[in-house]
C-alpha cells in the first residue's frame, strides 16, 4: 500500500504493531491540527471570522462523523474526551430512570470502559449487573445472553470486538436480542473502528462509543446516540483542534477506502495466522472472517511483558498484559494477559514475516 509514506512515524525503523492501544498519524491530520491553531484558533460565539470559521470546524466535523459511524443525522454525534469519560457520561445519563433491581448486561468481551459505567451505576441506583461468557472458541455466547435476558432488562452493553484477542461480536445478533427485550444495544467501537465500519443506523445500535486515536486521528472521543443529542452531552469548550485533526483523519480513510484497508487487513493477519511457529499458542477466533488482525499469543513459561521486551529489543512494539480486557484473560486461563500484536492497514507483509521470525527465535527456531 502507498499509505506509508503519509505517515512521517513509520520512516522509523521500529515495527510499529501496537496499533490496538493506538495508531500512527498521517500527515493531513498534523497539518490540520496545526492549521487549525495557526489560522482559526478562537472559541465559538463571537462574530468575527475566526470564531466563525471554528463554528465551520465543528459543523463540518460531526458531518463526517455521522457518515463515518453511519448515523441517521450530525445531530446524533457527540464529541468528548476519550471513549471511558463518554461512556461514563451517558451511561449516567441512561440510567437516570432506572430502578433498583432493573438489569444490565455487560459481556466477557468488554473493556473495562464499557463495564465499570455499568458497575458503578448499579452501585449508586441498586441495578443488578448480569454477564455473559465466551465459548471455548471466544466467541460470545448467544444462547447465554437470550437466556439471560428479561422484562428487568435495560441495557445490553458489548463490544464491536474485543480489544486484547481481537474476537468479534454478531452485533446484528446482539442488537436483535436487546430490542427483542425493549432494552438499549449500548457498543464499545473503539477496537472495530479502525478496520471496518460501524453502520450503527442500519445495525440498529442505539449507543457506539469510540475514540479517534484508534483510527489515525488525534485523542478524541466521539460518541453516535440514536435519536440526537449533541449538544446535550457536550460540556465547556471543544477540542477544536483535535475535530480539525478527527476531520482529516476520516478525509484519509475515505481517500483509502474500507474495501481497501479490509482487503490488506485481511491478508496481513491470514498471513501471520499461517506463519505462527511452533511453541506459540493463538488466544480467540483463528479465523480472519469474525475478528480484526489483532493477536492474542502466549509461550508457555513466558511472560508476556519478557516477550514484549524481547521483541522490543529487537526494533517491534507491540503490547502485554490484560489491556483493560481482564474479563476476557481471565476466562481463558491467562491472568497475566497475552502477548498482543496488532496489524493494522498501513503494516506491510515484510513485517508480519519479521515478527513471525522473531517469534520463531523466541520458541527455539521452529
Ligand atoms: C475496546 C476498547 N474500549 C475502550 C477503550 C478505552 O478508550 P479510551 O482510551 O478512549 O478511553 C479502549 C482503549 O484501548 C479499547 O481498546
Amino acid at each position: 500500500m502507498k499509505v506509508r509514506a503519509l505517515f512521517p512515524a513509520l520512516a522509523e525503523a521500529t515495527v510499529r504493531l501496537d496499533g490496538p492501544a493506538g495508531s500512527q498519524t498521517p500527515q493531513p491530520v498534523l497539518d490540520a491540527i496545526t492549521g487549525y491553531l495557526t489560522t482559526r484558533n478562537a472559541n465559538m460565539g463571537a462574530v468575527f471570522s475566526h470564531s466563525l470559521a471554528t463554528a465551520e470546524v465543528v459543523a463540518q466535523t460531526r458531518t463526517k462523523a455521522a457518515r463515518f459511524l453511519g448515523a441517521s443525522s450530525p445531530e446524533e454525534v457527540v464529541f468528548g474526551l476519550n471513549a471511558t469519560s463518554l461512556n461514563l457520561t451517558l451511561s449516567r445519563w441512561a440510567t437516570q430512570a432506572l430502578r433498583p433491581g432493573d438489569e444490565v448486561i455487560v459481556t466477557t468481551l468488554d473493556h473495562d470502559s464499557n463495564i465499570a459505567p455499568w458497575t458503578q451505576a448499579a452501585e449508586d441506583l441498586g441495578l443488578t449487573v448480569r454477564t455473559i461468557g465466551i465459548g471455548a472458541d471466544t466467541r460470545l455466547d448467544l444462547a447465554a445472553l437470550a437466556a439471560a435476558l428479561s422484562d428487568r432488562t435495560r441495557i445490553v452493553a458489548f463490544p464491536y470486538a474485543n480489544n486484547g484477542i481481537g474476537t468479534a461480536v454478531d452485533v446484528a445478533a446482539v442488537v436483535e436480542l436487546a430490542h427483542r427485550a425493549g432494552a438499549l444495544a449500548w457498543a464499545d467501537l473503539t477496537h472495530w473502528a479502525p478496520h471496518a465500519p460501524a453502520q450503527v443506523a442500519a445495525l440498529g445500535v442505539d449507543v457506539a462509543i469510540c475514540s479517534a486515536y484508534k483510527f489515525f486521528g488525534p485523542h478524541v472521543g466521539l460518541a453516535y446516540v440514536r435519536g440526537g443529542a449533541a449538544g446535550r452531552f457536550e460540556h465547556g469548550t471543544l477540542p477544536f483542534e483535535s475535530l480539525a485533526g478527527l476531520s482529516a483523519a476520516l478525509d484519509y480513510l475515505d481517500s483509502v477506502g474500507w474495501a481497501a484497508i479490509a482487503a490488506h487487513e485481511t491478508q496481513l493477519g491470514q498471513r501471520f495466522l499461517d506463519g505462527i511457529p511452533e511453541g506459540w499458542r493463538l488466544h480467540g477466533v483463528p479465523a480472519m472472517s469474525e475478528r480484526t488482525a489483532t493477536f492474542a499469543l502466549s509461550l508457555p513459561g513466558h511472560h508476556p511483558v519478557s516477550l514484549a521486551k524481547a521483541l522490543a529489543a529487537q526494533g517491534i512494539a507491540a503490547g502485554a498484559g490484560r489491556f483493560h480486557s481482564g474479563s476476557v484473560f481471565d476466562a481463558i486461563g491467562l491472568p497475566d494477559g497475552a502477548l498482543r500484536i496488532g496489524f493494522l492497514h498501513y503494516n506491510t507483509a515484510d513485517e508480519v514475516d519479521r515478527v513471525i521470525g522473531a517469534l520463531k527465535a523466541l520458541s527455539g527456531g521452529k
